[in-house]
């Protein structure tokens, strides 16, 4: 497969023909007419009918931002008013200073003809991603920018197409965000899974505990995200129709939080003795779910999404094992043996809280597996790579009549030499054996990129192009799998993001015609 794409690829000059990625569901072409954009005439406005008018921040803020791509460092001039010199934007459902959720729609169109450039969508977060085509769209001839006769009529696959980052095994400074969400919308990507604390390290500030990030993270002052820093992340993926989906993962991958919350960790024993090392949330306790209680109303009040990520993967049971307490605790329960129960006993107390302050949650799959009792609407994600067996998990998962992210298939943090943007690619989502029905509680999926050996030195090029492989998967009709013109497309859009000041690897040999300016 490798040596037939070599073959093939290495013809081809990346920059050149016309490529929109995620590719539109429907899109048509003519060679002939199409508009001239001139920086000196060019504008973007709201229809006259539109439901949201000028002074809403999103499309006002989209505008400047799509103009400063099209022409960069160029002022914009006085319009004439002529059809090529307006993009029309209307938007037929009011609302501007919402966040975006599970259920906002993103379907747009947009038609360019000789007559009328016109962009229409249900929503604010359905005109960004029409933007974000007409952007892709345009091309650029001796200097000069032009967009064809063109008429795309688009929308999501899938609801939920998001990326992990992880900024505790490394701090990932909040410009890297803040980067990582401009590339997110360029790729029509529309949740960041935040996956801000875990082991190594307790970054986020707290309010209510500010021992937690004070003890907790690598450094109390230069390694934190305080509260400004999070407001200023909701905000910017707010504008770029990106949800925040914050994950505080328990019981397991807890150590940060011991020191800023004693007695919340178990103490693990070797024989009758205290080790001195701690495992994972002590479950036997109130003070736990005091504890619990308190830092997730405080979660539930920062993050506006509906959802949190309550984690619940990789529970080591030898601590809890080792513990006289807890096997105490165990027998009275009639747990006998079975430390999974006990996990479950946990698991189920911290989704009342959670649900209790109105919340929905997401978890991994082992709470799944250990047939916890979660609401109906919990979304169970599903990331064991199983040797290839995910699917089955998936079907189960369906089966049980829960709803299912994928991301087992997506681990963008292991890497491999040659294109493994193919294999990332050509995944289906929907390949399991289940029902119509099963198959519709299958929301999306997450590009995860875990950060044992990420931090911002390496972060962009290990993630772009390669999430925009899974971007293209989520959005696109699941007939769009041809490599080659995936291939094509997706060069093509890793120039553009070079262009846009995005930091991607090559997919192969090749050149662009503007590449990194690393000045
Ligand atoms: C776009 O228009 C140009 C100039 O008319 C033409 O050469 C080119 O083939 C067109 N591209 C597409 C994809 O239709
Ligand atoms: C913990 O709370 C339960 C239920 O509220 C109560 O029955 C129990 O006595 C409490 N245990 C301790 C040690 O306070
Ligand atoms: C996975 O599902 C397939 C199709 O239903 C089945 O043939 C296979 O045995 C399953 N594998 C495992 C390990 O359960
Ligand atoms: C996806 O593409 C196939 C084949 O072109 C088409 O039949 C189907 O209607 C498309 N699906 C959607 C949702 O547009």
């Amino acid at each position: 497969m490798a040596g037939l794409l070599a073959a093939v690829f290495v013809l081809l000059a990346a920059g050149s023909a016309l490529a929109v990625w995620p590719q539109p569901q429907h899109l048509s072409q003519s060679p002939e007419g199409g508009c001239g954009l001139s920086a000196d005439r060019f504008r973007f406005a709201y229809a006259e009918c539109s439901a949201v008018s000028p002074g809403c921040e999103v499309l006002d803020q989209a505008f400047r931002r799509y103009w400063e791509l099209l022409f960069p460092g160029r002022g914009i001039g006085e319009s004439k008013d002529s059809p090529c010199d307006v993009l029309n934007v209307n938007v037929t459902q009011p609302g501007c200073d919402g966040y975006p959720s599970l259920d906002s729609s993103e379907n747009y169109q947009l038609t360019i003809s000789d007559e009328l450039m016109l962009l229409t969508a249900d929503t604010v977060w359905g005109a960004l991603r029409g933007l974000e085509t007409f952007s892709q769209l345009a091309w650029k001839d001796n200097g000069m920018l032009y967009i064809n006769k063109t008429k795309v009529v688009d929308f999501p696959r899938f609801r939920h197409r998001g990326l992990l980052l992880d900024t505790s095994r490394h701090y990932l400074p909040l410009e890297a965000i803040l980067k990582t969400l401009d590339a997110m919308a360029y790729t029509k990507l529309n949740v960041f899974h935040w996956h801000i604390v875990d082991d190594p390290s307790f970054p986020y500030q707290s309010t209510a505990f500010p021992d937690l990030s004070r003890k907790g993270a690598y450094n109390p002052f230069t390694h934190v995200y305080t509260a400004v820093d999070v407001k200023m992340v909701l905000e910017y993926a707010r504008l770029r129709g990106i949800r925040v989906i914050p994950e505080f993962d328990t019981p397991g991958h807890t150590l940060s939080w011991g020191p800023g919350v004693p007695g919340l960790l178990t103490p693990c024993y070797v024989g009758s003795k205290a080790s001195g090392s701690y495992g994972p949330v002590n479950p036997i306790l109130n003070t736990t779910y005091k504890f619990m209680s308190e830092f997730f109303a405080e979660i539930s009040s920062v993050f506006p999404d509906v959802y949190v990520h309550l984690g619940g993967d990789e529970v080591d049971f030898t601590c809890w094992r080792s513990n006289a307490e807890i096997q105490t605790f165990m027998r009275k329960k009639g747990f006998g043996q079975d430390y999974a129960k006990l996990e479950s006993f946990y698991i189920q107390r911290l989704l009342d809280i959670v649900s209790s302050y109105g919340k929905d949650c997401v978890v991994w799959q082992e709470v799944f597996d250990n047939a916890v009792k979660v609401k109906p609407d919990t979304i169970i994600h599903v990331w064991k790579q199983d040797s290839g067996r995910y699917p089955n998990e998936t079907a189960r998962v369906t089966k049980a009549g829960y709803q299912a992210l994928l991301s087992a298939p997506w681990y963008l943090n292991y890497i491999s030499y040659g294109q493994d943007w193919i294999g990332i690619y050509l995944v289906e989502p929907l390949e399991f054996e289940g029902s119509v029905q099963q198959k519709d509680l299958v929301i999306g999926g997450e590009a995860c990129m875990w950060g044992e050996y990420v931090d911002v030195t390496n972060l962009s090029p290990r993630l772009w192009p390669r999430a925009g492989a899974v971007a293209e998967r989520l959005w696109s009709n699941r007939t769009v799998r041809n490599l080659q013109d995936a291939y094509r497309r997706l060069a093509d859009f890793r120039c553009m993001l070079l262009r846009r000041g995005i930091r991607a690897q090559p997919l192969f040999t090749g050149y662009c015609e503007h590449e990194y300016d690393s000045v």
